[in-house]
């Protein structure tokens, strides 16, 4: 069985969030399977392949050519697609987002000829199920939502003058959605699988509440749509080897954690005090700017806060103000750092995690399996991942309030070695995703 992933991130190529972590990591467990995946992914700029020849493809009523290149992490075999619009520093972020994504898709599919399975993940593959359906490849397809969030809106006049689609497919193929073209909506109509992160967002995103406008054209498509949770790559973030830590440990024996909370405080300058970690986008999903409202509270309760994250300016600002105004007890580290998230990982106390919505969520995965409980939100894959008082904490409102609830109950409870222990202890790998991913393309191509 050749299986195609279709996708814009992947560790260690090219990361933003978790969408990279998956795509970095699924493929090597399906290895275990049996199964020799191959990645598809822009070239962007700075990633390291050899280039191995081109191919052409058709945009705005041109021939253009795409560089082809190969690359290979963990014994995994990348082919990376370049396009001119992607050789910049980081994958999105752009006003052209749209139509660099469009490009990509369309040059993708003419390389997906060999391939049974095609795996398309996000807005920024959405496309694909539908081009399949219009015949330019044979695949079966399976489209998976990372987050329904972002869908990949715009124009049909310039959608149509730069794919040269048949003009039928707006209402025809399900690309049509409040007047605009939605790929997203595209990818669930015309796969013939649709999955997302985990059962619990698979069930609220049929609900008009967590739906992002979607929410009727997955219910009339949830007879295809399943939730599958994602795993870790266990061996990159494992407490006992990660290089990025001084010291190492188990859920065995803690005394390394400690060591390692210890240095955290000592480079944070902070007191030593119950320290929460965040690491986290700064988006409107993680509920960053819900803690700023709630840091008075947690700094009434005796609480260190550790942030590492960027992206809304607003809370950027918000989170360098207070940890100017709160020296010793908030320290915000402000932008992409691999190595300050394995410390804090390791160094902290609790994790907090109060998503408005979370299709799954892998920091509150990587917390557990570093001994630090989360304090999480009872929504989405948080839900099917936490369990509270057991291996983590969980709150209901979406608002400082609940914060400081979920904070209490991590405050009062009367053995945290133990929780943090139990958490270490759950099995957070793929092996388990990846049988079901696997008996997923095997019932597509009959084979069940
Ligand atoms: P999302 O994909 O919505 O951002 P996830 O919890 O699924 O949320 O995955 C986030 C991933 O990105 C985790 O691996 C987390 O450690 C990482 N991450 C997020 N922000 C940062 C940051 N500022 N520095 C380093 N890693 C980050
Ligand atoms: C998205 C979601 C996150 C999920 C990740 C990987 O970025 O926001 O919840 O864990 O994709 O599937």
């Amino acid at each position: 069985m050749r299986v195609a992933f279709v996708a814009s991130e992947a560790f260690p190529f090219a990361k933003v969030g978790g969408l990279a972590d998956v795509i970095g990591s699924l493929p090597q467990a399906l290895q275990k399977q049996g199964l020799e995946p191959t990645i598809f992914l822009p070239w962007y700029w700075g990633i390291q392949g050899y280039y191995v020849g081109e191919a052409w493809f058709s945009f705005e009523g041109r021939r253009e050519q795409m560089g082809i290149g190969h690359a290979e992490h963990n014994g995994v075999r990348y082919v990376l697609v370049g396009l001119g619009d992607f050789a910049r520093d980081k994958p999105y972020g752009y006003p052209d987002d749209f139509r660099r994504f469009v490009r990509f898709a369309l040059a993708t599919a003419h390389l997906l000829g060999d391939f049974d399975i095609v795996h398309a993940h996000d807005w920024q593959a959405a496309l694909l199920p539908l081009l399949r359906n219009l015949g330019w490849f044979k695949a079966r397809t399976i489209y998976t939502i990372h987050n329904l969030a972002y869908q990949g809106v715009w124009g049909s006049q310039d959608f149509y003058a730069w794919t040269g689609l048949p003009g039928e497919t707006y209402y025809g193929a399900g690309l049509e959605h409040h007047g605009s073209v939605n790929l997203m909506k595209a990818g669930i109509v015309n796969a013939d699988a649709v999955t997302t992160v985990s059962p619990r967002y698979a069930w609220e995103i049929t609900t008009p509440e967590g739906g992002e406008g979607l929410d009727g054209v997955l219910r009339a498509h949830q007879w295809k749509l399943r939730g599958i949770l994602n795993g870790l790559d266990t061996h990159y973030w494992n407490p006992a080897t990660d290089p990025y830590l001084q010291h190492h440990y188990d859920a065995s024996d803690l005394s390394g954690k400690a060591q390692n909370r210890a240095l955290l405080l000592a480079e944070l300058a902070l007191e030593d005090r119950p320290t929460l970690g965040v690491v986290s986008r700064f988006a409107q999903q993680k509920g960053i700017d819900l803690i700023a409202d709630a840091v008075d509270g947690l700094m009434g309760l005796g609480i260190n806060l550790v942030v590492l994250g960027s992206g809304d300016p607003n809370l950027e600002r918000t989170f360098a103000w207070m940890a100017a105004h709160l020296k010793g007890r908030l320290a915000y580290v402000q932008g992409y750092n691999e190595a300050l998230a394995h410390r804090i990982y390791a160094g902290s106390d609790g994790f907090l995690m109060p998503s408005r919505f979370e299709p799954c969520g892998l920091a509150q995965l990587i917390a557990m399996r570093y001994g630090t409980p989360p304090i999480v939100r009872a929504v989405g894959g948080l839900l099917d991942t936490v369990k509270h008082w057991e291996t983590g904490f969980m709150f209901d409102a979406l608002d400082a309030g609940g914060i400081l609830h979920g904070v209490r109950e991590f405050l009062k409870h009367p053995d945290r070695e133990s929780v943090a222990r139990k958490a270490m202890q759950q099995d957070f790998s793929w092996d388990k995703p990846a049988r079901e991913y696997l008996a997923l393309y095997r019932q597509l191509l009959g084979m069940a």
